[in-house]
């Protein structure tokens, strides 16, 4: 039995093949319609979420199965102290497979840990989010074709995204990509992450406060929002939110074939005039997210189709 608590734990070969299989999901979803028939999936969120819960939950319906889900994390025992490891023993005894949101580091693996059936990290704190990395990965290759030889631009909030922790991790086991990291001195990419994903693999890779000057060399760019919740006092996160807005005009200077990716929710990183640019593809994102939730559930159930 296998869980998904960081996106490393998933081979190269391993991605590959949940992309075949997500792209043979879009091709012919009624061969997958009956494949989790009387399969549960229990949606475990301590945080808010729109599209992870919601792809997760769709994604289940999707495969002929089932969800069990709480209404809140307050609506749930772990309101009266419950922990993270009883409620995974717990769930385990009613539902085949666990998507678990905490706002602790970590907390998805202690549930990993004591439950009996699989569990997937569907973002711990700061720390990881690998199944927003596989709907940007099938994003990637839907659009570049390719993992290799691409100079991927991460803007924003680099120091409390999940998401770009765990994209660099995945990216950075291909050949030829390098990373221009954009983000106000305050937001950069923390140096664990640095030092054992970038420089440990002698990845290629800049820091910058710039966006406008990195635009121009980019085959992605990757924004994010500044991470509210994250923030030790409020003074700090109003004075950095805005920091980033990217807008038609600043596009102007951007190559023809880029893809702008954002794992969402937006706040004011993204303007909304650029949603009609057709480099634009956060929106696709979102829908690839329900694909890959599809393939790594029929993987970790082990259903064969
Ligand atoms: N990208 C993402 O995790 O979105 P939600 O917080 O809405 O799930």
């Amino acid at each position: 039995m296998r869980s998904l608590i960081d996106i490393l734990e998933l081979s190269v070969e391993e991605i590959d093949e949940l992309i075949s299989l997500a792209e043979d999901i879009i091709a012919h979803p009624e061969k997958y319609r009956d494949s989790c028939r009387y399969k549960k999936l229990a949606t475990l969120f301590f945080e808010p979420s729109t599209r992870t819960r919601l792809s997760f939950e769709a994604a289940m319906y999707e495969l002929g199965g089932n969800v069990l889900s709480m209404a809140s994390a307050g609506s749930s025992s772990a309101a009266k102290g419950e922990s993270v490891a009883d409620t995974a023993k717990t769930v385990s005894c009613y539902a085949d497979i666990i998507a678990m949101r905490h706002p602790k580091e970590g907390a998805p693996m202690v549930a990993a840990m004591n439950a009996s059936i699989p569990v997937i990290n569907a973002g711990d704190g700061g720390h990881n989010h690998p199944t927003q990395t596989l709907a940007d990965l099938l994003t990637i290759w839907r659009e570049k074709g390719r993992f290799t030889g691409l100079t991927i631009g991460l803007c924003g909030d680099l120091k409390f995204g999940r998401t770009v922790h765990s994209l660099i991790s995945a990216l950075a086991r291909y050949n030829g990509n390098k990373f221009v990291l954009i983000s106000p001195v305050e937001l950069k990419l923390p140096s664990y992450v640095k030092k054992d994903v970038l420089q440990k693999n002698q990845i290629s890779y800049t820091q910058t406060t710039d966006l406008e000057a990195a635009l121009p060399e980019l085959d992605i760019l990757y924004m994010t929002r500044v991470q509210r919740e994250r923030f030790f006092n409020e003074e700090d996160y109003l004075r950095l939110k805005d920091s980033y807005i990217l807008t038609p005009e600043k596009l102007n200077k951007a190559k023809k074939d880029l893809a702008i990716l954002h794992p969402l929710p937006r706040v004011n990183e993204i303007s909304v005039g650029v949603d009609a640019d057709p480099r634009a593809v956060y929106f696709k994102q979102v829908l690839n997210g329900k694909y890959m939730r599809m393939a790594l559930i029929l993987k970790l159930l082990e259903v064969e189709v």
